[in-house]
């Protein structure tokens, strides 16, 4: 059985501190610790330091981290600056532009070794609103992975040119009838992960670098039978700087979105083979 739902608006977060809905699922979910917000960053400078400031401000107990890949416009340095300022705010130089999945590896990675109990996926440039945060943290006491979704009732997206929005619902769709997973939004970006699940999802084998890097560890998470519960929020538009999304991103989406939904129709056949073999 796939243990993973899809919520109506606000039922996520209406069970308390968690024990009713883990008495449903027949699970106890331990405390969560303490967040880390793991901000990726290439060509961010616009927007790197209204965004910690809302996190921080939204929820001051969460640290950040920033992994930049060494963004030409100077957001490093910018960040170095927020880090000096702000001792839970850290900062990842990474070499040069190796992609959105490669930098939240290495986010992962960190904060595994010291030891956080949540693990957040947030943007810079302030489409996911620091202030739904608490949100999905609340969900996530009875869960063990929350996405912030955007195609559940109650969720939903401002100022997204209609283009966008049609590749956006595309892509979940696709992904959702080649993988068969009972998901909304699967190509979303804000997400946050007990440390626990993360350790689960054998990161070691992620190759994805752009954006199917969502698909990728939601494909996995509901795969290991983990409880994924979909949290509805107002994805808005940036305002300042540009989308990193590009045609090789897409490209790279769709061939590895049906190679794995072809590898996982060939493993059920195989294993059909076996039973009737029986
Ligand atoms: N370090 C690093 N390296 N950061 C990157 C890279 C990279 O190569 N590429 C993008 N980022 C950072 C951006 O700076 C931003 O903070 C975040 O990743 C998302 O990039 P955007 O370029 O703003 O993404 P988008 O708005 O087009 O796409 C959003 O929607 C997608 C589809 O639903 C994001 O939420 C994606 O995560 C999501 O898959
Ligand atoms: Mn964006």
């Amino acid at each position: 059985m796939v243990d993973a739902c899809v919520r109506p608006e606000g039922a996520a977060v209406n069970d308390g501190d968690g024990t009713l809905e883990a008495k449903a699922q027949g699970r106890q979910f331990g405390p969560l610790g303490t967040a880390l917000v793991i901000i990726p960053t290439y060509n961010e400078a616009e927007n790197i330091k209204k965004i910690v400031g809302r996190v921080r401000k939204a929820v001051p107990e969460a640290h950040v981290l920033i992994a930049d890949d060494n963004s030409p416009d100077g957001t490093g340095k910018l960040a170095d600056e927020l880090a000096a300022e702000d001792e839970n705010v850290r900062v990842m130089h990474r070499k040069g532009k190796e992609g959105l999945g490669a930098a939240y590896l290495a986010g992962f990675r960190w904060g595994l070794e010291h030891d956080y109990g949540v693990l957040v996926e947030m943007d810079a440039d302030g489409s996911h609103q620091p202030e739904e945060l608490p949100r999905l943290l609340t969900a996530l006491k009875s869960a063990d992975l929350v996405l912030g979704s955007r195609w559940v009732p109650g969720g939903r997206v401002v100022n997204w040119p209609k283009s966008r929005e049609f590749i956006s619902r595309g892509g979940s769709l696709y992904s959702r009838l080649a993988l068969d997973l009972p998901l909304r939004d699967i190509t979303g970006g804000y997400r946050a992960f007990r440390a626990e699940t993360l350790k689960g999802l054998g990161l070691e084998e992620v190759a994805s670098q752009g954006y199917c890097f969502q698909v990728d560890l939601a494909r996995r998470a509901v795969k290991a039978g983990y409880h994924v519960v979909e949290v509805p929020i107002t994805f808005v538009e940036r305002e300042l700087g540009d989308s990193k999304m590009s045609k090789d991103i897409l490209v790279e989406a769709l061939w590895r979105v049906t190679a794995w939904g072809a590898g996982d129709r060939v493993a059920k056949l195989k294993g059909k083979d076996k039973d009737k073999d029986k």
